[in-house]
């Protein structure tokens, strides 16, 4: 086939070349069964979750991760016992009070998503203070769904869009797809390339409903405790070979 000069060859090569997620979104699932299985409290391992949650964290860079959200508790994880509630709640709290320096310290923004309502005046004023400490951190973004639900996020977004069209700042004419996901909590963040759950389910329990519509879905076995970031790393990889065709056809 003769060469066209204005082709560059190299260019189309890269272009073709496996790329990783730019955005990794996580569904931490199997903390319980992995506590009962060790005869432990289902505490237990929400504890030892936490702390797999600071090795996937620093493993991003190296996959050339920008943006990882992770889904620590949902709107629906309040109908769990009051103990293991009241030990989550704790539990954030503790990692937050423990985690901010090292988490600027590696130059990692963090950000929260979900209603602040209902969560405590303590946790709340932590979750200022650690986007705060991190906000002029220009590495990986780090998203932490906490009292998160797509849905009730859809629907506080909607309330808030519906309150700009009552005031005359939008008009009605203008709600589509590119103004409405402005209300999201997740605005400035791009939406998830891979969307990764743990613990052998196939369902995704009111996560990033709006934001994962063309996102690209991993179930694994392995229990969130035993997660590694080798294994992040083999899912990247994964990621790259596959036809992202966004409803298109490939030409
Ligand atoms: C689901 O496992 C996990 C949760 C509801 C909590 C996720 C929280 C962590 C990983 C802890 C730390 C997070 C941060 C940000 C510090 P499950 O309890 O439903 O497990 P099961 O399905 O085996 O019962």
């Amino acid at each position: 086939m003769p060469k066209d000069p204005d082709i560059d060859l190299a260019a189309c090569t890269d272009s073709r070349a496996p790329r990783g997620p730019r955005h990794v979104a996580i569904i931490m699932d199997g903390n319980g069964r992995w506590a009962e299985a060790r005869g432990r409290p289902r505490l237990f391992g929400h504890h030892a979750g936490a702390r797999r949650v600071r090795e996937v964290v620093e493993a991003c860079p190296d996959l050339n991760i920008e943006y990882l959200t992770i889904f620590a508790f949902s709107t629906e994880n309040w109908k769990r016992t009051q103990t293991e509630v009241a030990g989550l709640m704790s539990l954030f709290r503790r990692y937050i009070s423990k985690e901010t320096r090292a988490l600027a310290a590696r130059n990692v923004r963090v950000r929260f998503i979900g209603d602040r309502v209902r969560l405590d005046q303590k946790l709340t004023q932590l979750m200022d203070q650690m986007e705060l400490e991190t906000a002029q951190m220009d590495g990986v973004n780090l998203t932490i769904a906490l009292n998160y639900g797509g849905r009730d996020e859809v629907a506080r977004a909607t309330k808030r869009l519906a309150m700009d069209v009552a005031n005359g700042k939008l008009d009605p004419a203008d709600v589509n797809e590119e103004t409405l996901p402005r209300y999201l909590d997740t605005h400035v963040l791009p939406d998830p390339d891979l969307v990764i759950r743990t613990s052998g389910e196939a369902r995704i329990s009111n996560f990033l409903l709006w934001q994962s519509a063309y996102s690209e879905y991993e179930f694994i076995d392995t229990l969130w405790p035993d997660f590694t970031a080798a294994e992040l790393g083999q899912l990247c990889a994964s990621f790259g070979r596959r036809d992202r065709r966004f409803g298109a056809v490939k030409t």
